[in-house]
């Protein structure tokens, strides 16, 4: 039975277990560009045992950030800045994944920590932002208009989704992920509270998914075809207006036709109106992955409150999940997966480690303490060199 230590093999890529860096924006970029900060603290979580690592969401197009601190792919000389982050990661054992997006309406914004509210068009800053409908962000601190697409820009956006891919895999990335969650531009698209369109990109399911249909047929053309292609759907506004789960399992459905390898569940995002939210039950969306796994048959991963050990362990022993994507959980222990390999029982926990720290951390007994573990009956603390 498959359980969180197990290996993972998609296509021709195999994680050395089920546990994975969430992607989570760090606002940390300069003209979109990865540089040491991201090697650092992705290489931190490469070497502290996870199987899979993301950065951010990687944008598409300069105005597809969130804010001008964040990173993206859409010139040829960020791939340089990518490389050393994907060497970093794939040299202390993990594989290296990417997720595109473009963030659509959600775009020009302020940090979080300054408030996150949208920039004026003409700010150095901001810019116009896009979307499927001019349906501003409800939530009082979208205040400027939202300027809906052309056919003919949809078409380009995904020539850059496709663009962005191609430069993902000469980086080095293994795994590629669309965000079409969290209200950015394909979760707008999926869904009737943002997409009012009347042509064949707004109305009925279908033509709702299309947007998203299409940029996976774009990215498929170029990625590899022996390398995962997988996407975060907004799979639940959980608004009677909104997209409803049973929506989502069919576009899914669609988008396996289409060449998506697994899927990535997680909430709309879409209206700040969010009722009966799941956001903070444990295992928030595992019971929904069960069901997609058994009307649709894809691989699933999901995220949201999956950080206790046991309850991530159980995620993939019943068979609801492939992979574990844990975000909080991630950036407050780069060694999340050793610690839950100790509280798990694993026989040798320090196995998930580089192996020249492993060899330090089994030889050198004693004062196990100071790592927060109960130091072991009759220990004998040994001198390092
Ligand atoms: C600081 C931060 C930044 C995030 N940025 C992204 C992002 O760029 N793309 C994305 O799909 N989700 C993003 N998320 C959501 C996480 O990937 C994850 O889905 C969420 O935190 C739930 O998982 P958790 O309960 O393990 O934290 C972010 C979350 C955090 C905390």
């Amino acid at each position: 039975m498959p359980h969180l230590f197990s290996p993972y093999t998609l296509k021709s890529v195999t994680l050395r277990n089920r546990i994975a860096m969430s992607p989570m924006t760090m606002y940390r970029s300069v003209d979109g560009r990865m540089d040491a900060y991201h090697q650092m603290y992705l290489g931190a979580r490469a070497a502290g045992g996870f199987g899979l690592v993301f950065p951010e969401q990687v944008a598409i197009a300069p105005e597809g950030r969130t804010s001008t601190h964040c990173a993206g792919i859409y010139d040829d000389a960020q791939i340089e800045g990518h490389a050393r982050v994907t060497s970093m990661i794939e040299d202390m054992g993990a594989v290296a994944a990417i997720q595109l997006g473009h963030t659509g309406r959600k775009g020009s914004e302020l940090r979080p920590w300054e408030g996150k509210a949208q920039i004026a068009p003409d700010d150095p800053d901001g810019w116009q932002v896009v979307g499927p409908s001019e349906v501003s962000f409800d939530d009082g601190k979208h205040p400027y208009p939202v300027r809906e697409l052309t056919v003919d820009e949809i078409h380009g956006l995904h020539r850059a989704y496709a663009d962005a891919a191609r430069r993902s895999a000469e980086a080095g990335y293994r795994w590629l992920e669309l965000h079409f969650a969290h209200g950015y531009l394909g979760a707008s698209f999926f869904s009737p509270l943002a997409n009012r369109r009347t042509d064949a990109y707004g109305g009925s399911l279908e033509n709702r998914a299309r947007f998203l249909l299409e940029a996976i047929d774009a990215v498929r053309e170029v990625w590899p075809d022996d390398l995962p292609l997988t996407m975060r759907l907004g799979s639940d506004d959980f608004h009677p207006d909104g997209t409803h789960f049973d929506e989502a399992v069919t576009a899914i459905g669609w988008m396996r036709e289409h060449g998506l390898d697994l899927a990535d569940i997680s909430f709309g995002g879409n209206t700040p109106d969010v009722r009966d939210g799941i956001h903070g039950d444990e295992a928030a969306w595992v019971e929904r992955a069960a069901r997609l796994k058994r009307e649709v048959g894809i691989p699933v991963a999901a995220s949201w409150n999956l950080g206790i050990p046991a309850t991530a362990d159980d995620a993939v022993r019943s068979g609801a999940l492939d992979v574990v994507l844990l975000g909080r959980p991630a950036l407050a222990n780069p060694h999340w997966p050793v610690w839950a390999a100790r509280e798990l029982g694993l026989d040798d926990p320090f196995s998930l480690v580089p192996e020249d720290w492993a060899w330090w951390l089994r030889n050198m007994r004693g004062h196990q303490g100071s790592i927060g573990w109960p130091e072991p009956a009759g220990a004998n603390p040994v001198q390092g060199g």
